[in-house]
């Protein structure tokens, strides 16, 4: 079945999503999924990568391989930065069930991935939202967290100006919130209680020193070893709480280099999302702890998405059958 991107916006909901996010970190930190660290090719003469993502989660047999390129000059194409495919096989025969695009799933479960972090990890009474990036990932970001915080003001705050002013319109209209472009980062840092950073950028975005007591960060757009949105005393004034320790240490520019500089030791890694969500580790435990979630992505995310896409597709009977 080939399931397009039309499809896909059609059927798969964001509260699904964030459901299947709980499950499959959930079950990677209890050691009951099967993901070797991801494949990848940096392309640097195109500032690209691309990305090999395999994975199988054993409680719902989702077994998938998503193949993800991030090329951050793709404007300069009218090209989105981050593209995607992922092909869904049956675990049982190992014959292939889906061809499906993975551009909107990966900003579907990257969103949904960061609002499964705040509903742990942010303040329960938290109203305020600031995001850093205004592209596709910082859409989802704030999507999801209208879904676990009852949010009622948002900054966005981006490089390009037109791109933050469009995007608060458009996500002021889409969550019925008031959502302000604002041209200093720091006045966005000091009025947000959840901050996301979902940029290109390679260096951080805000100075650490800004930050308020309660706050909690997702940091989800770098994702090499030599880029960071965050900064080391962010880093080191954070409870940080990871989606994956292995995938991390090996990619987490924000982790990699101040343990490069001897300023932290990976033992500063407090959590994986799934042990507080097992409940082997607690979540936030007062309101002055400031709280990080770092992520890179990881394939069981895809996996697990890409077969309630299927199963919602076949319910839905849409996607279009071809014989190969
Ligand atoms: N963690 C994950 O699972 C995950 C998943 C998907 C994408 N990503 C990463 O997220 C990042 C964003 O992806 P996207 O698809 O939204 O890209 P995008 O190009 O649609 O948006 C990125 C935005 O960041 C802005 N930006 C760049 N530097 C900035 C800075 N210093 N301050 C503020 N804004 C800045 C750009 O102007 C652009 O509007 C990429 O690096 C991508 O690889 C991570």
């Amino acid at each position: 079945m080939i399931i397009s991107r039309e499809d896909i916006e059609k059927i798969l909901t964001m509260e699904e999503t964030i459901n299947e996010m709980e499950m499959a970190f959930k079950n990677l930190s209890l050691g009951k999924v099967i993901m070797p660290v991801r494949s990848n090719i940096p392309l640097k003469k195109y500032n690209g990568i691309i990305y090999y993502m395999p994975a199988y989660i054993e409680e719902n047999d989702a077994l998938a391989v998503k193949v993800v390129s991030v090329h951050s000059e793709n404007y300069k194409y009218n090209l989105p930065t981050t593209q995607a495919t992922i092909l869904l096989n049956e675990a049982k025969t190992g014959r292939l069930l889906a061809i499906m695009e993975g551009g909107y799933i990966t900003a579907m479960r990257t969103g949904a991935a960061s609002g499964v972090a705040t509903k742990y990890l942010a303040k329960k009474n938290a109203k305020t939202a600031g995001i850093f990036g205004a592209g596709i990932q910082a859409r989802t970001q704030l999507w999801a967290l209208t879904k676990v915080r009852d949010i009622e003001r948002a900054y966005v705050y981006d490089v390009k100006k037109d791109v933050m002013e469009k995007y608060a319109e458009e996500m002021s209209k889409k969550l019925g919130i008031d959502v302000k472009p604002v041209t200093d980062p720091k006045k966005l840092v000091e009025e947000s209680e959840i901050i996301c950073t979902a940029t290109t950028s390679k260096t951080p975005v805000f100075n650490g020193e800004w930050l308020v007591e309660g706050t909690h960060i997702n940091g989800i757009g770098a994702h090499t070893p030599d880029a960071r949105e965050l900064d080391t005393i962010t880093i080191k004034r954070s409870k940080i709480v990871v989606d994956s320790y292995e995938a991390c240490l090996k990619e987490a520019g924000e982790l990699i280099i101040p343990i490069n500089e001897g300023e932290i030791t990976k033992e500063k890694i407090y959590a994986e999302l799934g042990e507080i969500i097992a409940g082997l580790k607690s979540g936030r435990i007062n309101d002055e702890e400031i709280t990080l979630f770092k992520s890179v992505g990881l394939a069981v995310q895809d996996a697990a998405t890409a077969l309630k896409v299927y199963e919602k597709a076949l319910e839905n009977r849409i996607g279009k059958e071809v014989k190969l």
